[in-house]
């Protein structure tokens, strides 16, 4: 199932391409074998959707807004990746309800999920927009292959030769499943528009209820410009030589529609008919023209 590619960056995990720096047989193991408890919540997410969003948002909603474990821990040991390194030793001493991150499709989640209880949030953002973050982030991340030209990594970026694969696979994966009530759908231009009607219905949704002053609170900690002034969420604690945020920060723009400073008419065409034809009965509240 686990196979090495050739430029030695990548594990290949049943197709889908993982970077090596945190992904491990043995890790990809404890992932597997994984025991979800009941009130377990975990964030899921296609790659550079808003995944540090949510490490953020999720440990606020669930402790009453108490900003202690987002001003003191890293996001990646306050709400682990599941298939990441990090994920065991962490998990371990986690007390519950665990919050945790995942980026895998639906169907490689472990067993133990479907017969939980444990809730699931799927965050979608317009592709165009993930394809140009994910640009930039290639750039700025040793731990990735060099993205080429815009061109060449838009055509990667369509065949799923990237990390996690297609992402339309990913998107229909989490469209149709059997979760019902526990899976919320939400936008990442959904929760730029109104942070707060998003916190709201994502915090009825978690069985919590929290007043208007503390969801504010919430929404205003959770803005781009906090977090990016907030050294245990902007990676900035991460070695140089791993993540260069001279190159590019990790927290760029935090905007919907940068794409249309990158794309050409052509790029443009070829993009959407691709998305179009892969995603058919599945466009759902899916943007990407906006
Ligand atoms: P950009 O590169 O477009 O700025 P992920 O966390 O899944 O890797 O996604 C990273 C993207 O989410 C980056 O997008 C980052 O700036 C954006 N992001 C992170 N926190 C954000 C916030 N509070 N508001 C808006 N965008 C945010």
């Amino acid at each position: 199932v686990i196979s090495t590619m050739a430029d030695d960056k990548y594990l290949v995990y049943h197709g889908l391409m993982l970077p090596k720096i945190v992904h491990s047989e043995e890790s990809l193991k404890h992932f597997e074998t994984f025991e979800f408890r009941d009130d377990d919540v975990l964030a899921l997410t296609y790659p550079k959707s808003g995944t540090t969003w949510m490490q953020e948002i999720l440990p606020l909603l669930m402790n009453g807004g108490d900003t202690s474990p987002v001003k003191t821990v890293p996001n990646w040991d306050r709400v682990p990746w599941l298939e990441e390194l990090r994920a065991a030793e962490v998990l371990s001493s986690m007390p519950s309800p665990r919050i945790m991150v995942s980026h895998m499709p639906y169907h490689l989640m472990p067993k133990s999920l479907f017969s939980s209880k444990a809730k699931v949030i799927y965050v979608t953002r317009n592709p165009k927009d993930v394809l140009v973050s994910s640009f930039h982030f290639h750039k700025m991340a040793s731990f990735l292959d060099d993205p080429g030209t815009f061109d060449e990594f838009l055509d990667k970026f369509l065949e799923g030769e990237v990390m996690f694969g297609k992402w339309t696979d990913h998107v229909k994966s989490w469209q149709k499943t059997y979760m019902e009530d526990r899976i919320f759908h939400v936008t990442y231009e959904e929760m730029l528009k109104d942070l707060k009607g998003v916190l709201s219905r994502m915090s009825r949704f978690l069985g919590k209820d929290l007043s208007d002053e503390i969801l504010e609170q919430v929404a205003s900690h959770c803005s781009f410009k906090s977090m990016k002034d907030n050294a245990m969420s902007n990676y900035s604690l991460v070695p140089q030589d791993i993540m260069d945020n001279t190159k590019s920060p990790f927290m760029r723009k935090g905007i919907a529609g940068d794409w249309k400073k990158h794309f050409n008419p052509e790029q443009e065409a070829k993009f959407t008919d691709a998305m179009k034809r892969e995603m058919r009965d599945n466009c759902n509240k899916i943007t990407w023209d906006e």
